[in-house]
This record gives structure tokens, sequence and C-alpha cells, in this order.
């Protein structure tokens, strides 16, 4: 299946994203010369801006996005960017977005401190919402998104991950960011629950089915294509959706050896047979089937909504996830 073009899927919020990357852009900058140079680097490169633009989209779907709408399109972003920068560290990568890390250019110590800059300047920006309910939903958040990483690095070195947990863990760490975008869009313009509800529980669902995407084209996909190193999460013994199904339907003598291997830094031989493994027992099967299911109870979320130009790209994104290769 061919990819939905994001471009497409932004053109009702083309306008506010030039706004929000206004926003955005100032948030970057600092008196500090090497902040503003860190800044500037994340600017050029820029990343697919999906969580603002589910900000904007959400907010649009409820009413006139205002000055907050485009705060708390900046504020996902920043939040979303400080992850990545320590994530990088935390994963060792060297590629992100195509491009040096930001820890390859400016090496662990720099990097770290930039993150936790980044997390400051959201809390920042989540003052001036004004707002303590948003302010509750942000800051729940931010402190999800490193418990998610906390939690698989956890059962990664205790070995304990399983089906279960691993849906603890990417809604930790990927979709209640997702979740909290759409809700705070609304909530920055109406006070309707039901449609606030109704897009947190979309958010929720695309966030879901966006990391099991991430997982499976970490197994499926090409560096080259995704602009981030491939079969990492194998290699850092970071056990996802796919493995886990694999794993599950193998004798259990051959799992405890594979579980022996990703423990101890497996060869390259061991990998490439890894990835074997998990397409010949179904585990891409089962994740893509899995991610087909999200995408679908993501669209039907929506239903509550009239038809407009901004729920059908809100439908448009959970297809482009879907199918997307990259
Ligand atoms: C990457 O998110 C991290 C995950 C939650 C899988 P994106 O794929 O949205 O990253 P960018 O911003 O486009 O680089
Ligand atoms: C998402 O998980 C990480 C964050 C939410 C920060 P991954 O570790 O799979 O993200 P990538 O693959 O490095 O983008
Ligand atoms: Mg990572
Ligand atoms: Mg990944």
């Amino acid at each position: 299946m061919s990819d939905i073009c994001l471009t497409k899927v932004f053109t009702p919020v083309t306008h506010d994203l030039e706004l929000f990357r206004q926003e955005f852009e100032r948030a970057l900058t600092s008196d500090v010369d090497l902040i503003n140079q860190i800044g500037a680097y994340i600017q050029s490169v820029g990343g697919k801006r999906i969580r603002p633009a589910l900000v904007l989209l959400s907010a649009r779907s409820c009413g006139e996005p205002n000055d907050n709408s485009i705060i708390a399109a900046s504020l996902v972003e920043i939040l979303h960017t400080a992850t990545l920068v320590h994530d990088d560290i935390v994963d060792d990568s060297e590629i992100r977005r195509g491009q040096p890390s930001v820890k390859a250019i400016w090496k662990n110590k720099i990097a770290v401190l930039a993150g936790d800059f980044l997390f400051s300047r959201a809390l920042s920006s989540m003052l001036r919402l004004r707002d303590f309910r948003t302010l509750g939903l942000l800051a729940g958040t931010s402190e999800s998104l490193s418990s998610g990483e906390l939690l698989q690095l956890e059962k990664s070195l205790n070995n304990g991950m399983d089906e279960e947990i691993y849906y603890k863990m990417i809604w930790a760490k990927t979709a209640s960011l997702f979740a909290t975008a759409c809700q705070v869009g609304a909530l920055t313009v109406t006070a309707n629950e039901d449609q606030v509800q109704a897009l947190h529980e979309y958010g929720r669902c695309l966030g879901l089915a966006f990391q099991i995407k991430d997982d499976l084209l970490d197994c499926t996909g090409t560096a080259a294509r995704i602009g981030k190193p491939v079969a990492r999460d194998i290699k850092a013994n970071l056990i996802t959706l796919p493995l886990i199904h694999a794993l599950k339907n193998l004798p259990s003598k051959t799992s405890h050896r594979i579980r022996r291997q990703l423990r101890n830094s497996p060869s390259r031989r061991q990998i490439s047979a890894i990835m074997e493994l998990i397409s010949g027992n179904g585990g891409i099967t089962y994740a893509e089937n899995k991610c087909a299911e999200l995408t679908r109870q993501a669209i039907e979320a929506l239903d509550i909504f009239p038809d407009s130009p901004y729920k059908s790209a809100l439908i448009d994104m959970a297809n482009y996830n879907h199918t997307r290769t990259k």
C-alpha cells in the first residue's frame, strides 16, 4: 500500500501550522548561544510534526483555534523533541530524522542538558496557558513519557516484557502524548466534554497504533527510508510486539535461547536469524493486525463529529500511520 501524503493531511491547518512554527522557533531560543545553535539545528532538521498538527486539527474540529491552541501545539512538540534528544542518548543512536542526532554532534553531556532545557521550556509554556486542567494533563503526560522509557528499560534488564506490559509501556511513552495533544487541542476551544473525550480516545488509539508501527518499521524498514537505524530494538534487547508474539509461538527451549542471545549483545548473524524467526512465527502479521484494529478504533472515536475537512484529516492521519513506510 502506498503512503498517504502528510502534507495533504495537514492542508486544513496550513495557516495554523505556520503560527505554530513561529511559536516553536521562539521557544527554542535563549540568551545562551549553545542553546540557540542546538535549537536552530533541531528546527532545520525538522520532523514530521504530527503532534502539533493533531493539536490544531482537534482544536479546529471543535471550534476556532486561539493563542492557547498555538502554544499547546508548540508545547507538545517541545516535549516530544526533548524525549527524542534523551532517547538517542539512551539508545546510543547517531542518526535521527536522517541526520546526525544531537548527541552525535554535541555528545552526551550537552545532549542531556539540552533535553533538560527543552523540558523546562515546556514547563514555562504550560504556565502561559493559565488553565489548571490542561496544566495537569500536560504535567501528567510528561511524567508518563519518562516512566514509559524507564519501564521499557526495566523490563529489558529483568527479562519481564510481555504483551500486557508492552501496551502499558507504549501508552506511557507514546500514546499518552498523542491523547493529550488531541484533548488539549480540544480544551483550548471548547468545554464540550463528549468532544474532548472522543478526541482523547482517538489520540490514545492512534498513539498506540503509531508506536506499534514504529516497532514494526524497526523490523521491516530500511535505515535510509526511516531516517534512523533499524533492528536497533533487537540489538538493545528492547522487546517489542512482533518479537513478543513470535516468542510466544516458539517452543520454550528456543524462546529461552533467543532471550539469552538478546541479553548478551547478539551478533549480526544472530540478529538476522532472530528477524527471520519473528516473521516466520507470525510476529509481523500479528502486530500489523493490532495496528489495523487500533486504527479502526481511532476512526470510530470520531463518529460523534459532523463531517468536516478537519474530521477527514484526522481520519486520513490514522490511515496515513497505518500505511506509512517511514
Ligand atoms: C518518533 O516519533 C518516536 C516515536 C514515538 C516512535 P516521530 O516518528 O513522530 O518522530 P519525528 O518527530 O517525525 O522525527
Ligand atoms: C519512542 O520509542 C521513544 C519516545 C517516545 C521518546 P522509540 O525508541 O522506538 O523511538 P525511536 O525509534 O528511537 O524514534
Ligand atoms: Mg529510541
Ligand atoms: Mg523505534
